[in-house]
């Protein structure tokens, strides 16, 4: 057993594999799904815009051969392919609104890359994302190291206790110095960045990267255009120095430094999210992207037993088990359709199997399953955990629902993310009224953004509550299209939201620059204010007040 096999081994553990024995069918079945499974690494991107989320994915995708050149994925124009493109509305700003899950075949590993959408469209969705992955790759821009989305999503992952590689990109360009990117991640976040390699020539004058354990060169040379893989020449020490003469030396004084604080890849701490084991490198050239690749395998946990509602573990080879993290309505412009991304669990997910939704008690039949390839869709026969297969005609799923087989389980909800973005919104139409409400309820049982109410504005006008202000725009589209009820948004100059009680209600109310509302999914009572320093200004003026932060909020 390996070092990495180990502290896997171990970290299952701590979250409850022991226990995994008692509930998982004895047998080859049980077997198959845990080596299936073992090879499985089920994870997520998250950075700012620009960084090259696109761009890697790109570089990913090529060096696994999943697309034959690079350029097939990006969601730009001119650049589209595997990414997601199915509401008129994306096609036009060319985003993507909804998440694709790639998959990648690399070196015996199947590699699940669920995408976190970004840009203006930055949603719940994104976050819920990270529910349903067991590692996430930060992606910095070396010039700018972290950046308030990353930071935001980061935040996600650390409360999920998930396990972050960092990837410093556009290595190729002037940028920061990596020991001043490597204080910066330490002081802002407390995660202790441990380099697996390290770069060599100045910003903007890339030689290469050294491999930090072996000390070998990998010597860097532009390529055209980006498109393929670059040429990646390596050599041992003595040819570098020799070769780079004195960028080589200060980069081997830099790593003697790195050595003197033990700085050294620890499995325990990164699989706590206490340590980021960091790479450097350039998607546009595609350099140091295979590097990465094999990062992942070797460091990424494979799928663990999730736990459930009463607090037990839902042991890997236990019965088929998933968790919807995303609903996509209108997918398919032809057939209205509403597809449930289900992230499998546990067990064996076998195409035709009537599941039961634990939230209804109601059967599941799965006879349309498919597997997401950004647009292209393609049945999928069988699933492991790790693995995303979309459910076709899911009426009934709301992220967050756990579908099973056989041994009843129940998942915890998805946490509902802190909203910073605020609109009323009222039918144009007083004769629609009936789809408007309709069509409101539904998207806000969905997921597509929180619905807010209070006695105050009444039922004709809800407050929509949402993470990005791109929830509001497909809101009305849906609304129009869908429920046929077109309405119109009136923004409110709310800009964050803390959880209250009652007392903190009566307290609030009257207040300038603040409002208490009911969120009708679960009826909690959210206070909403101007800005930080109203809030301050309010904290300090009733000390006693509840004022909870919820989760990735702004503080
Ligand atoms: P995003 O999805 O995170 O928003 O980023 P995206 O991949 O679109 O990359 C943002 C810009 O950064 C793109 O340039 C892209 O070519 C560039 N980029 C990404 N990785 C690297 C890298 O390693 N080195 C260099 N030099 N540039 C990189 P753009 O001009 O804004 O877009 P485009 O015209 O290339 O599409």
């Amino acid at each position: 057993m390996t070092v990495v096999d180990e502290a896997h081994r171990r970290s299952g553990e701590d979250r409850g594999e022991g226990h995994q024995r008692p509930a998982g069918p004895a047998g080859p079945a049980g077997s198959e799904v845990l080596a299936e499974a073992g090879r499985r690494r089920a994870f997520a991107v998250i950075s700012h815009p620009d960084a090259g989320k696109s761009t890697l994915t790109e570089a990913l995708a090529l060096h696994a051969s999943a697309i034959t050149q690079a350029g097939a994925v990006h969601g730009k124009a001119g650049r589209r392919g595997v990414t997601s493109d199915w509401m008129a509305m994306e096609r036009d700003r060319g985003i993507s609104i909804t998440s694709a899950a790639l998959r990648f075949d690399y070196g015996g590993m199947v590699l699940n890359l669920l995408d976190t959408p970004g840009h203006a469209d930055f949603s719940e969705d994104t976050y819920r994302v990270l529910e349903a992955v067991d590692c996430a790759i930060m992606l910095l821009d070396s010039a700018k190291g972290l950046e308030p989305q990353t930071l935001k999503l980061f935040d996600v992952c650390r409360n999920r206790r998930v396990p972050v590689i960092t990837f410093v990109n556009k290595w190729d360009r002037p940028g920061r110095e990596p020991l001043e990117l490597l204080d910066e991640i330490e002081q802002r976040i407390g995660l202790r960045p441990t380099p697996m390699n390290w770069p060599v020539g100045v910003a903007g004058d890339f030689r290469g990267l050294i491999e930090r354990g072996t000390r070998d060169f990998t010597a860097y040379t532009r390529t055209p255009g980006g498109a393929g893989r670059a040429i990646e020449e390596h050599l041992d020490a003595a040819q570098a120095a020799e070769r780079e003469g004195a960028a080589y030396e200060t980069a081997m004084e830099e790593l003697a430094l790195l050595d003197e604080i033990g700085a050294d890849v620890d499995m325990e701490s990164f699989l706590a999210g206490e340590s980021s084991p960091v790479l450097f490198g350039a998607a546009l050239p595609n350099f140091g992207v295979r590097r990465l690749l094999e990062g992942l395998c070797e460091l990424a946990p494979p799928p663990a037993p999730r736990i459930d509602v009463k607090d037990e573990p839902r042991a890997v080879d236990a019965p088929f088990a998933g968790l919807v993290f995303k609903v996509q309505a209108n997918m398919d412009r032809n057939h209205r359709d509403r597809v449930a991304f289900v992230r499998v669990c546990s067990g064996r997910f076998e195409r035709g199997m009537v599941l039961t939704h634990a939230a209804t008690g109601r059967p599941f039949a799965t006879k349309y399953a498919q597997a997401m390839f950004g647009q292209e869709r393609e049945t999928v026969d069988v699933a492991y955990p790790g693995d995303v297969i979309g459910l076709v005609n899911a009426t009934a799923l709301r992220p967050g629902d756990t579908l099973f087989e056989a041994q009843a389980v129940e998942f915890p909800p998805i946490p509902s993310f802190a909203p910073e973005h605020f609109a009323v919104v009222r039918s144009k139409d007083a004769s629609k009224h009936k789809q408007f409400r309709k069509g409101i309820e539904q998207l806000g049982t969905e997921g597509v953004v929180q619905v807010l109410a209070s006695n105050l504005r009444g039922d004709q006008a809800p407050v929509l509550a949402a993470v990005g202000p791109l929830q509001f725009d497909v809101v009305l589209h849906r609304l129009e299209h869908e429920f046929g009820a077109r309405a119109d948004l009136e923004h409110l100059g709310y800009t964050l939201a803390r959880r209250t009680d009652t007392d903190g209600a009566a307290s609030l109310a009257g207040q300038r620059g603040a409002e208490v509302l009911t969120r009708r999914l679960d009826g909690a009572l959210l206070a909403l204010f101007t800005d930080k320093w109203r809030l301050a200004a309010i904290q300090r003026d009733k000390p006693g007040i509840v004022l909870d932060t919820l989760v990735a909020g702004t503080d």
